[in-house]
Parts: structure tokens; sequence; C-alpha cells
């Protein structure tokens, strides 16, 4: 296949946003318990939290970390995992056929993120409980003190409030798996209800009402309409959430995923401000995509998360997906996806951090690792800086069992003005052939290439390999196959890879 592509500093979509490149940590199976957090084990911190997993998510570098659910949140009381940890309760997590412990809380999860030095994400549960509980949380974290709340989570050891700025409005509340699940006239009432009570402590703070689970939802559009209707002006972002896996054998249609992402996006957007219109609103909501990635949903369970054990047990191992090559470049062409939209699509958060689904692996009491589909990941929130800007594409294109006409190779850049640099993400989707990639650089004023990787299966290795015997086995490695002559820039890209250009 071959791809042309024009970058021009001039085609200018929005700046980078900075909370693009989220993660999220969900008290589910062993994200938090054995992953964040683990007392005893050799590289625990005197809070009792892995420096291994610590020091990983660094160089990843989630802008923002979504916290605690998930599913979780919509039966969980947050005052159960503040105080001293000997007097916490033991709970059932409904969402996860698990017991909580509660050993981990808000106060452990707040020295965390800023050990991680990244942003929280808040959620409030609205499936169980409601407006009041949601302002309780928020007086506890964000009123500096002089109250109940407040006062408790000085004397719990946080004489400074946390100060969180972004809260989730519940989780998946379209989901009929969702304890506490809502019809859309009865979410968009309590996010309203909610969202405006919480603005009475704290008038800073930004909302985000809950969109669709997925675009295959029945109530997909519907969903959105109604609570857009009814919460348009309390709320700042409304959400989106997205898994794909490869089924019936046909990685053609799975490698298209950023397809589906691309019309999910744009529907939403279109809805939105469609509600906009109608409503005479002066505002324009963005999107938050809180939750997306890779994710075998139907090795785990065919129609909907629910765990498969009938055991009650703390951090039981649940959907601990061992990533591949291909999930790999898969993640890459969602992330091209993110930026191509980042116009509209603000937040974004991959689920989740480590274990569940996660960027990273970690045994208990053993060690930590990256999972391929971090790299793309660290790549792009380390190099999209500046600008994003439209990539005009020519590309050959195929079609598949799910999809027709998807462009063989998926292409997203960015230009950083003040350092002079450009970034260049692509994947090619082809399984068995090279792309001839050729980018007309002119509009950019770059001459050369800084540095090129590319990731893809290498010699004994193939697109099924993972990172889980030898957790360096897939890497970006060094790319060499290019060449840089009056402002073009001509590349032989490997099958099946996710290729990085730096330019100047
Ligand atoms: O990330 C795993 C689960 O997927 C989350 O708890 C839920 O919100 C979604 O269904």
């Amino acid at each position: 296949p071959a791809a042309r592509l024009v970058l021009d500093a001039a085609f200018s979509i929005a700046p980078v946003p900075r909370r693009l490149f989220g993660s999220f940590v969900e008290h589910m199976g062993r994200c938090v318990y054995t992953g964040i957090y683990e007392p005893g084990h050799p590289s625990a911190d005197d809070q009792g939290l892995r420096t291994d997993v610590l020091e990983l998510t660094r160089e990843i570098g989630p802008t923002v970390v979504r916290y605690p659910g998930g599913n979780f949140v919509s039966n969980y009381r947050w005052e159960d995992g503040v105080g001293p940890q000997q007097d916490r309760p033991r709970r059932l997590d409904l969402a996860w056929h698990s017991v909580e412990t509660n050993q981990f809380g808000l106060h452990e999860f707040d020295d965390w993120a800023k050990k991680a030095g990244t942003e929280v994400m808040m959620a409030v549960n609205l499936g169980t409980r409601g407006l009041q509980e949601a302002c309780d949380l928020l007086e506890y974290t964000n009123h500096p003190g002089g109250t109940y709340w407040s006062d408790r989570r000085i004397a719990n050891g946080a004489a400074e409030p946390f100060n969180y700025k972004l809260w989730c409005l519940g989780n998946e509340m379209d989901g009929p798996w969702q304890v506490g699940h809502k019809t859309p006239v009865e979410y968009g009432r309590l996010a309203n209800e909610t969202g405006k009570a919480m603005r009475l402590i704290d008038s800073e703070i930004e909302l985000v009402a809950c969109g669709s689970s997925n675009s295959r939802m029945p109530t997909f559009g519907a969903w959105e309409d109604t609570v857009l209707e009814l919460c348009y002006d309390t709320v700042d972002y409304v959400s989106c959430h997205a898994y794909y896996e490869e089924r019936d054998d046909d990685p053609l249609s799975f490698l298209a995923s950023a397809v589906n992402m691309d019309y999910f996006i744009d529907s939403v957007v279109a809805t939105a401000d469609a509600v906009k219109a109608r409503g005479r609103h002066q505002k324009t909501l963005n999107l938050s995509f809180d939750e997306w990635n890779v994710w075998y949903q139907s090795r785990f369970n065919g129609d909907g998360p629910k765990p498969r054990t009938a055991e009650w047990r703390a951090n039981p191992r649940l959907i601990e997906d061992e990533y591949t090559v291909t999930d790999a470049v898969v993640v890459g062409t969602l992330l091209n996806s993110l930026l191509r939209h980042g116009d509209r699509v603000t937040i974004a958060n991959q689920a989740q951090l480590v274990n569940v689904i996660g960027l990273l692996r970690s045994e208990e009491g053993g060690e930590a690792w990256k999972q391929t589909i971090a790299h793309p990941f660290e790549q792009v929130r380390r190099l999209a800086t500046g600008q994003i800007i439209q990539v005009v594409a020519t590309s050959d294109r195929y079609d598949s069992p799910a999809y027709t006409d998807v462009p063989l190779v998926d292409a997203a850049a960015t230009y950083d003005a003040e350092s002079g640099r450009a970034a260049l993400f692509v994947a090619n989707r082809s399984l068995t052939e090279n792309a001839a990639l050729e980018v007309d650089l002119r509009g950019l004023g770059s001459t050369r290439v800084l540095t090129a990787t590319t990731l893809h299966a290498g010699a004994g290795q193939d697109r099924n390999t993972t990172n889980l015997e030898d957790h360096q086995a897939i890497n970006p490695v060094s790319f060499d196959d290019h060449v840089v002559d009056s402002g073009q820039l001509k590349a032989n890209l490997p099958a099946l890879s996710w290729t990085v250009f730096e330019l100047d």
C-alpha cells in the first residue's frame, strides 16, 4: 500500500488538550490492591504505594487519572475509605462481586496522585446514592475548613483542601448492568440537580455528564439528547466510553476500530450541538472520552461487565488482558482519532492504568512492567505538543467485514511553534505488506527527521507477541528506513506497525 500526507503548520485544529492523555484507577480486580498499592511489597514506600509502579506511571505520564470507578463507584460509600485504616469497614462490592477492604481510599489516592504528578478526576456515586453524598464528598475535598466534612478531612491529616476540579456525575448510568441504572430522564434530572448543588459549594469545578457506554447501546444518541436537554447549562462535558477487541478471527475489522471511534465522537458532537441550537444555549459542550482501550470483553463475559467467580474475594484477578503487537497498533490509531478530534474531545482516559486492562502489569510481591499498549500512549503523551494539525491524506484503502473504505495508513500530527518541532504518528494497518509513505513537509518548514521509532513484530515474533514473558519483547525500536529530500519525507513502514517521527 501507499499513502501521501500533506502537513502544514497553518492547518491547526486546536491546541493539544493537556488532559487528552489521562488514565483510570478503579477499585476493581488488582488495579488498586497489588497494583498501585501493596504494603509489604519490596518496593512499597512508607504508605504502601508501590514505587516500581509509580516509577513506570511517571514515565508513561498520564496527565489526569479518573478515580474510584467505573462501575465500582455506583455502589461506593466514599466515607468508608477515610479515617484510621483499622476502623474501615469491609463491604461487598456489587459491581465486581468482590470484597472491598477499604484499606485504600481518598487520602491514599491523593498522595499517590501527587507522587505520580497527575491531576485527579473524581467520580461521585449516582447509582445507590445521590445529591447529598456528592455534596458531602465535595465539601470534604474542596472546602478549606470550619465545617463538618472539611474539618474531618483536616482531622484525617490533610490540612489543605484537595481542590479537585474535574468531577464525573456518576458512571455509565445508561447501562442496565450499572447498580442504580437510570432512564435518561431520571439521570438527566439527577445530574442537573446534583451538579447545580455541587457548584454552590465550589463554582470552579468542571462537570462531566454520563453519555453512552458505547456506540452500540440501543439508547445511543437518544440518551445524549434527553440527558443534555435536561442538564446542558449545568455540565461542561458529556462522556463517551468505548472498548474494542478482535472478534471472529477478523483482525482487519479490529484494526479499523478507530473508524468507529471517529464515528462515535462525530455523532456525540452532532447531538450535543443540536441540543445547543434547540435550547439557544451560548456555550459549546466538549467531550470527555473517559474510558477507552482494547478489552477482550467477549473472553470475560459476552454481555456486559460481570465477573464470573461465585466466590466473594478481595482483589480477584479480573480482566488482566495481555496486550499484543496488534493491540498496540490499534491503541495507536485510537490515540490518533482522539488527537484528530482534539478541538472537541478535551479529556480522555485510557482504562485502566495497571493490571485491569492495564497499560502496566504488576505481580504480587513481584515485578512490574509496561504492556505493549503503554508505548504508543507514552510516545503520544510525550511528543504531541503545541497545536494539533490537520493531516491531509490520501491512502490506499480496504474493506473488512465490519467496515468499508478504511485507510491502510492512519495518521495524526502536531506542530509546536515554540520549539519548531513537529510530531507525526502513523500506523500501517496492513498485516502483510510494508507501506510506502510520502509526506509533504514544506508547510512545516521541517528539513530533517530528529528521531524515528517503530513498533512492530520483529524477528521471531508475530502479531500476537506480548510482553508477558519477556517484559521488553515489544518496544519501539529505532527506525531508519526513511529519507527527507526537497521537503518530502519518504518512508517504508513495516507491515502492522506504529511509527513515530519527530521532525525539525
Ligand atoms: O473499565 C472497566 C469497566 O468498564 C468500568 O468499570 C465500567 O465503567 C466499564 O463498563
